[in-house]
């Protein structure tokens, strides 16, 4: 409640929960201390307006308002004014709602339309492409019938040999973009089968090489052994050439293009933000560049079909639809990830096979060891945990130094022999925290990447984590697929001896 001057009378443990003020440092000053400041100046006049029709009324009506807290943040509010006379003059009461959940479900809700127009624009757009292109492909059945007929008929090295033959190439380009639309938007289970992406990563990997200019870099990183996926490899193949020309042209003067197949575990949260995504196991095939990336508007259309950047001929906009239309026929999904001047990532999630052993989708197994024997010094006072942390990066192919605490892990590091490839630590020990051994310990080993292993309720502030080196945090209970993946991507970071 504030007086006729604005000045706080009174107020509830909710203001001070609210605002983080005590009680004693609000009464008596000014209301406005709570109004951020690019709208306090206007409103003692709000105030005096009140007052001179003193009524029951919301705050504020049609606008979104806010309140700033003592440490600055601001949050948005609804207000409800109401006039209390007294023998002492008129007092107001408002009654302050903080509102972030309800704005935040909101703006949920918001994206989730977005995303869902965005889905039915592309349905709707393949299906219309599709009955296109296929009464087209019939025209264009009669068109190339027709052309051979004439260049049969006619003399070999003729005028009218070589119009016609003419036509029969042309008809023929036709024939290949009726095939890259049919692709997009007509359903094909056919030739779906259990398979392993390394293999087409590989031969990608040949193609490829042959055929990028010199001044991109291409690298490939996929493990030796990968959870199994329904796919048709034609398919993949499309994709990966699609996405890879994709990152070619992004990258004009040369630049590094990475393809990379990994075991991904799709949690609850991330799928709920993603349609057509589950929570399970998938197999994320990633082609990841240098190139510009894509503004805004261009990563919002990118699946579109026909929706292209480039000059007439260089490019029909297919590319993305295409490679959408076939993720959505494998039950999986792609993510765009891009920033202009930042390069760009696409992410292809193929669902892996359930195996009997693994249950219900999670991979708890790679078949295949990870490491090459790399040395990973493992830090946790829990002795059972340290043992079957031990165990597991023993059978992903490290050798492993275990230090039950800290303070033995220092010493270890003292011998300058002792030259660890990777460091695994707990968070939470007696002593010293695993974030702080990070920070000795990278102090002096610059290179050593670190991996923390922290429990449900820690949560640490990214600065802190990056001043001490640490560029990985895997949750507890972590899968042993979480492991390997975490272990493999943060060696990749180590430079090369
Ligand atoms: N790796 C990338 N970096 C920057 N922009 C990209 C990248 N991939 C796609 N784009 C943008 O998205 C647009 C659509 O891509 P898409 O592959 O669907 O069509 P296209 O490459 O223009 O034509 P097509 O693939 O049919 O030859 C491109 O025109 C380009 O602007
Ligand atoms: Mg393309």
């Amino acid at each position: 409640m504030a007086d006729a001057d604005g000045r706080i009378v009174l107020v509830n443990r909710e203001i001070e929960r609210m605002f983080g003020y005590g009680r004693e440092e609000l009464l008596g000053q000014p209301i406005e201390m709570l109004v951020p400041m690019r709208s306090r100046g206007a409103h003692p006049g709000f105030r005096g307006e009140f007052l001179r029709d003193p009524r029951a009324r919301s705050m504020g009506a049609g606008r979104d308002l806010y309140g700033v807290r003592k440490d600055g943040v601001e949050v948005p509010v609804e207000i409800g004014l109401t006039p209390v006379p007294t023998e002492s003059g008129v007092f107001v009461l408002g009654a302050v709602v903080d509102i972030t959940t309800r704005r935040r479900h909101e703006d949920e809700q918001r994206a989730l339309t977005e995303q869902l127009r965005q889905a039915q624009k592309l349905e709707a757009v393949g299906t219309l492409a599709g009955g296109i292109a296929h009464d087209f492909n019939n025209l264009l059945g009669g068109i190339l019938g027709y052309a051979e007929l004439i260049s049969f008929a006619s003399a070999p090295g003729s005028p009218t040999r070589r119009d016609a033959d003419e036509i029969l190439a042309i008809a023929a380009r036709g024939r290949s973009l009726v095939e890259r639309i049919l692709t997009f938007s007509r359903r094909q289970e056919a030739r779906r089968q259990p398979m392993e992406l390394n293999g087409v990563v590989t031969e990608i990997h040949q193609l490829l090489r042959a055929s990028l200019p010199a001044d991109i870099e291409l690298v490939v990183r996929v493990p030796h052994a990968l959870p199994r996926v329904m796919a048709d490899g034609t398919s993949v193949h499309q994709i990966l050439m699609n996405l890879a020309m994709n990152s070619a042209h992004a990258m004009p003067r040369g630049g590094r293009l990475e393809i990379a197949a990994q075991p991904l575990y799709v949690r609850d949260s991330v799928a709920r933000a993603n349609p057509g995504l589950r929570e399970g196991a998938y197999v994320s095939l990633e082609v990841r560049d240098s190139g510009t990336g894509m503004p805004e508007e261009t990563k919002r259309r990118a699946f579109e079909p026909f929706f292209t950047t480039k000059a007439t001929g260089e490019g029909t906009g297919l590319g993305l639809a295409m490679v959408h239309g076939i993720m959505r026929d494998h039950q999986g999904a792609v993510l765009l990830e891009s920033e202009l001047g930042h390069g760009t990532v696409v992410r292809c999630l193929f669902p892996t096979i359930e195996s009997e052993e693994s249950g219900a989708g999670q991979i708890e197994l790679i078949d295949a060891p990870e490491g090459r024997g790399q040395l990973v010094l493992l830090v946790d006072d829990e002795p059972s945990l340290l043992e079957v942390g031990r165990r597991r990066l023993e059978r992903l192919g490290y050798r492993v130094r275990s230090a039950p605490s800290p303070q033995q892990a220092l010493a270890l590091l003292d011998d300058p022999d002792f030259d660890p490839d990777l460091l695994i630590t707990d968070f939470s020990m007696p002593i010293m925290s695993g974030v702080e051994l990070a920070t000795r310990v990278t102090a002096t080993r610059k290179e050593l990447p670190v991996i923390l292993l922290t429990g449900f309720i820690d949560d640490i502030a990214e600065t802190i984590l990056a001043s001490a080196g640490i560029h990985q945090v895997l949750r507890k209970p972590v899968t042993i697929s979480e492991l390997a993946t975490a272990c493999a991507h943060e060696l990749a970071r180590k430079p090369a001896q």
